[in-house]
């Protein structure tokens, strides 16, 4: 095979290794949410039942928890992480981003208890964001 073969042979794959990192880098992102940092214990409203509202994932509730001695600056609620949410357009990607990194928000302060503040390395910070990005 000619070198000029081979060339359109690797060009004709890179859109799908790009495609497959994409699926990869959420899928990552979705086991560091849910199994690792647990956003959903506090984001995600729970039914009747105890479990989880999967129509509500990750779109913010009310707290269903409070500290047994008071805590200074508590928040009752969560905010909505999905795209669609306000965070996104008054913050943008990369505010968000650096607050995974961080944990100081757009205003350089930590966001109020119980909200930690996490300090995801900058490879598990993208990895998080593409996960709440595939959200609906
Ligand atoms: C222990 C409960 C808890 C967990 C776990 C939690 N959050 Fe929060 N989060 C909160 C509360 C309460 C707020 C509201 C705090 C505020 O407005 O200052 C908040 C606020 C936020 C905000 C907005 C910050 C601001 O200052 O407006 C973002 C973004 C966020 N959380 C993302 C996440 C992500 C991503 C995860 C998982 C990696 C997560 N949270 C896990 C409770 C939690």
């Amino acid at each position: 095979m000619r070198i000029s073969h081979l060339l359109i042979a690797f060009t004709l794959c890179l859109p799908a290794v790009a495609a497959d990192s994409k699926e990869a880098l959420i899928a990552r992102g979705k086991y560091l949410v849910e199994e690792v940092a647990k956003c959903q214990m506090c984001h995600t409203p729970r039914l009747e039942n105890g479990e989880y509202d999967k129509e509500k994932w990750l779109k913010g509730m009310v707290l269903d928890f409070a500290p047994m001695k008071e805590v200074k600056g508590w928040h009752k609620t969560s905010p909505d992480l999905t795209p669609s949410a306000r965070i996104w357009s008054r913050w943008g990607e990369a505010t968000i981003l650096k607050y995974l990194q961080t944990g100081l928000a757009q205003n350089g302060k930590p966001a109020d208890p119980p909200m930690p503040a996490y300090k995801f390395s900058a490879p598990d910070a993208e990895a998080v964001l593409a996960y709440l990005k595939s959200l609906k």
